[in-house]
């Protein structure tokens, strides 16, 4: 049997009782596959490597050592929430590694989206790599492979995931609990698992990050620009009760300046654009209609509070022609 097929009979999983059986039966496999052995893991904070984490903790517990690299291109507030859910709350064997300079320092001055998003992925594996050569006798590989990324492989834009497979190391097996599961599914069973629903609900973030929304050329000041908008964003649409309406909103900043007035003085500042879209498969996207009190006050806050922006405009743009990204 082609052990990356989902069997027919299959039952989705839809409430705890199933989550529940599901996670006996994937705690009880993995500790027959591995044994006494050392199983390492990327955790980057996304529901899918979340999820894998939380199961193998079950499983395994310190066996299990998970690294979180933060490239630096984070949402605010994210690699303090894998810390805490998983060093501070589970016990979890974590690594964490602030990458931050190193990142930067390799994306100065390139504009090409292709190019930022090839240097990511790749930076990823070798600062992946180098930890895990520093760390003894780990045998298995743990992924958060979903069946989504078996089935589906093709899309407009190169769809680098932080996390691939380091090529050159050996390791004895791989292990890969979720990949017969819907994203529907990871997310029961993260509920089950007891993970908060911060971290299951989380709308879909992409492994390049803040990267591909600091459009061109990222910049310190406008990466910090970013950070600041998206968490106010996110801020405001959850006290609007948005949050899991709206299927993936963020804030861009472009990397183009516009003129404005600040206590009487002229400025040249950056614009932030509010991008919020809904949709099925992310291959088709539509503008959702915002109450204009909520952007109002979103668009208050930002120009108050995030230095350097005089500028706030909402992207109304369906997908296609636009891409949900900007880049
Ligand atoms: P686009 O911009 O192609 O995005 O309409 C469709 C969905 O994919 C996400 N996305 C990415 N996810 N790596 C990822 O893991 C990427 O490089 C990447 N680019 C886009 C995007 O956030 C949206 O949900």
């Amino acid at each position: 049997m082609d052990s990356n097929k989902r069997p027919e009979t299959m039952l989705r999983i839809n409430t705890k009782e199933l989550a529940d059986a599901f996670i006996a039966e994937q705690v009880a496999a993995v500790r027959e596959q591995v044994g006494d052995k050392k199983v390492l893991l990327a955790l980057s904070g996304g529901v899918d490597s979340s999820v894998v984490a939380a199961l193998l903790i079950k499983a395994i517990g310190k066996q299990l050592v998970c690294v979180h690299v933060n490239h630096g291109l984070m949402r605010k507030g994210e690699s303090e929430q894998v810390i805490e859910v998983f060093h501070d709350g589970l016990d979890a064997n974590l690594i964490y590694i602030d990458a931050t300079e190193r990142f930067l320092t390799k994306l100065e001055n390139v504009s090409d989206p292709e190019t930022k998003r090839k240097i990511i992925g790749g930076e990823f594996i070798r600062v992946f790599e180098e930890e895990a050569r520093k760390l003894e006798g780990i045998s298995f590989l743990a992924q958060g492979t979903i069946y989504p990324d078996i089935v589906e492989s093709h899309g407009v834009k190169a769809h680098h995931n932080v996390g691939g497979l380091p090529e050159d190391m050996h390791f004895e097996g791989l292990v890969e609990p979720i990949k017969l599961l819907y994203k529907d599914e990871v997310r029961v069973v993260g509920r089950a698992l007891g993970l908060p629903a911060g971290m299951v609900d989380r709308q879909p973030f992409p492994g390049p990050g803040l990267g591909v929304r600091c459009t061109g050329a990222i910049t310190r000041d406008r990466l910090a620009a970013l950070r600041e908008s998206d968490a106010i964003l996110r801020e405001e649409f959850d006290r609007a009760s948005l949050t899991g309406k709206v299927w993936q909103f963020f804030t861009v900043v472009p990397d183009f300046r516009s003129t404005g007035v600040r206590e009487g003085k002229r400025v040249f500042d950056w614009p932030v654009i509010i991008r919020a879209v809904n949709t099925v498969d992310a291959m088709t996207a539509t503008v959702p209609e915002i109450d204009w009190a909520v952007l109002k006050r979103i668009t208050q806050r930002i120009l108050a509070e995030v230095p350097g922006v005089c500028r706030v405009l909402y992207d109304l743009s369906p997908k296609a022609p636009a891409t949900i990204e900007w880049e």
